[in-house]
C-alpha cells in the first residue's frame, strides 16, 4: 500500500463513503505519500479558504507577519489605510523572499537582493537596475496580490480567483458564532511548533473527542465534569463541519470554573456579555472548516490553529490563543490569563506527540486503513470531504445529530 498506483482510483475509497459505524479509515498513503500530497496543494488549499493568521497581530500601519502556506511564502500586513493585504513574498525582479518573521514594513519592502522597493499596498516604488532598459513600467511589477477575506479577524486566503466569496464558503457557521463576539477577539499568545506529522492527523484530532480519555487523561479529561448535555453536530450550508457542547463554565482553563475543589478561587474570565445575557445555551462551539482550519470558541475566549503543511509527513502548528476586547482591558488580565496559557502549554504538546506517533504508524509499509469509532463521525466526515476534493467528485454532507461524550 506504499506504492499506490491505484491512488487516484475512486474504488480505492469505497470503504470510507459507508455510514460511519461500518466506515474504513483512509488507505495510509492520503497520510504519506508526496503525490497524494501534491494533489491536495493542488486541488483542496489553492482551492479554498486557508485560515492563516488573524488581523489582532497586526494592529498598526505597516505591520506585517509572514509565513509559509504549503510552499508558499506570504506576506500579510496592514496598510497604510488600514487594509489588510497578503501577497506573494517574493521579488517581482528575480523572485527573492523578501521579508521573514513579523515587523513594521510601512516605509515599504525593500528586497534585500537588489533594492527594489514596494509600497504596503504592492506598487513598485523603486527599480535601482533598471534604469536603462527597454519598456519598463513599473506599475507593471507589483506585488503579486493573493486573494484574502476577512471573518471577524480570521484571516483566510485562497489562490484561486474561482473559489467563491468567504462568506458563501462559510455558510451558516457565521450565524452560530455570533454569539462568540468574533468581531472583537484579540490574539494575546501564538505558541508555534514544528510536528512530524501530516496536516489532516490535526485537522482529524482536533474534531476527535475519543482521544481525550487516553490522550488527556490527567489534563482536559477533568473537564468532562463540566458537560451539561450530548455534543450536537452542526453545519446545513457551507464548506464546514462543527460541533455545539453545552457545558459550565470555560472549557479553556483546565480547573473549569469553580469545579474543581483542588483550585479555590480558580474562575477564569466572565462570559462575554451575549452569553451572561442568556442569548444562547453555554456551551464551545467547534467548526471545521475546509480544509484545515480549526477554530474553538468558548463563552469567555477563543483558541484556533493554524495549521500550515509543510509536505506530506510535516507541519508547521501555531496555536493562537484570543480574548474579547474588554476581557484584554481588565487590570487583572495577564494574571488570570496565564492560565489560559498554561493549559495551552499542557495540551498541546500532548496533541503533538499523539499526532507524531500516528505519523510513525501509519508510515509502516504495514500500516493498513483501519474502521472508525462510535466517536469519530466528524472524522469520518472530513475524510470524505478532502477525498471527494481531491477526486473531483461531488460530496454532499451527512449530519447524524448528537451523541454522548462521555
Ligand atoms: S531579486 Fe529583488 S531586487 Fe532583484
Ligand atoms: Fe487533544
Amino acid at each position: 500500500m506504499n506504492a499506490p498506483r491505484e491512488m487516484l482510483d475512486p474504488a480505492a475509497y469505497d470503504k470510507i463513503w459507508r455510514p460511519y459505524l461500518e466506515a474504513e479509515t483512509l488507505p495510509p498513503w492520503c497520510y504519506t505519500s508526496p503525490e497524494w500530497y501534491a494533489l491536495e496543494v493542488e486541488r483542496l488549499f489553492m482551492k479554498s479558504w486557508n485560515l492563516i493568521g488573524h488581523a489582532s497581530r497586526i494592529p498598526e500601519p505597516g505591520d506585517y507577519f509572514t509565513l509559509d502556506f504549503s510552499g508558499i511564502p506570504l506576506i500579510v500586513l496592514r496598510d497604510r489605510d488600514g487594509t489588510v493585504r497578503a501577497f506573494a513574498n517574493s521579488c517581482r525582479h528575480r523572485g527573492t523572499q523578501m521579508l521573514g518573521g513579523e515587523g513594521n514594513c510601512k516605509s515599504g519592502i525593500k528586497c534585500p537582493y537588489h533594492g527594489w522597493v514596494y509600497a504596503p499596498d504592492g506598487r513598485l516604488t523603486g527599480a535601482p537596475g533598471m534604469e536603462d532598459c527597454h519598456d519598463f513600467d513599473k506599475a507593471k511589477w507589483g506585488l503579486k496580490a493573493v486573494r484574502l477575506e476577512k471573518w471577524g479577524g480570521f484571516l483566510f486566503a485562497t489562490f484561486d480567483p474561482e473559489t467563491v466569496p468567504l462568506a458563501e464558503w462559510l455558510g451558516d457557521a457565521a450565524q452560530y458564532a455570533k454569539p462568540y463576539g468574533i468581531d472583537r477577539l484579540k490574539v494575546t499568545r501564538r505558541e508555534v511548533y514544528d510536528v512530524r506529522c501530516n496536516w489532516k492527523l490535526y485537522a482529524e484530532n482536533f474534531k476527535d473527542n475519543s482521544h481525550i480519555k487516553t490522550v488527556h487523561v490527567n489534563t482536559l479529561y477533568r473537564q468532562v465534569l463540566n458537560y451539561t448535555g450530548p455534543l450536537q453536530y452542526l453545519g446545513e450550508r457551507g464548506e464546514w463541519y462543527g460541533a455545539f457542547l453545552p457545558h459550565e463554565g470555560t472549557r479553556t482553563i483546565l480547573d473549569g470554573v469553580g469545579k474543581d475543589e483542588s483550585a479555590p478561587g480558580v474562575k477564569g474570565f466572565p462570559a462575554i456579555h451575549e452569553f451572561a445575557n442568556g442569548a444562547i445555551e453555554a456551551g464551545s462551539f467547534y467548526p471545521s472548516i475546509y480544509p484545515g482550519t480549526c477554530i474553538g470558541m468558548c463563552i469567555d475566549s477563543a483558541w484556533f490553529l493554524e495549521i500550515l503543511p509543510r509536505g506530506p509527513d510535516r507541519m508547521t502548528l501555531a496555536v493562537n490563543l484570543c480574548f474579547h476586547e474588554e476581557t484584554v482591558a481588565r487590570p487583572d488580565f495577564e494574571e488570570i490569563a496565564d492560565l489560559y496559557y498554561k493549559r495551552m502549554a499542557i495540551a498541546v504538546p500532548e496533541d503533538n506527540e499523539a499526532n507524531e506517533n500516528m505519523q510513525i504508524g501509519l508510515s509502516s509499509a504495514h500500516s493498513r486503513p483501519g474502521r472508525m469509532g462510535h466517536m469519530e463521525l466528524a472524522v469520518s466526515h472530513m475524510n470524505q470531504a478532502w477525498v471527494a476534493k481531491v477526486l473531483g467528485q461531488p460530496f454532499t454532507r451527512r449530519l447524524e445529530g448528537v451523541y454522548s461524550v462521555v
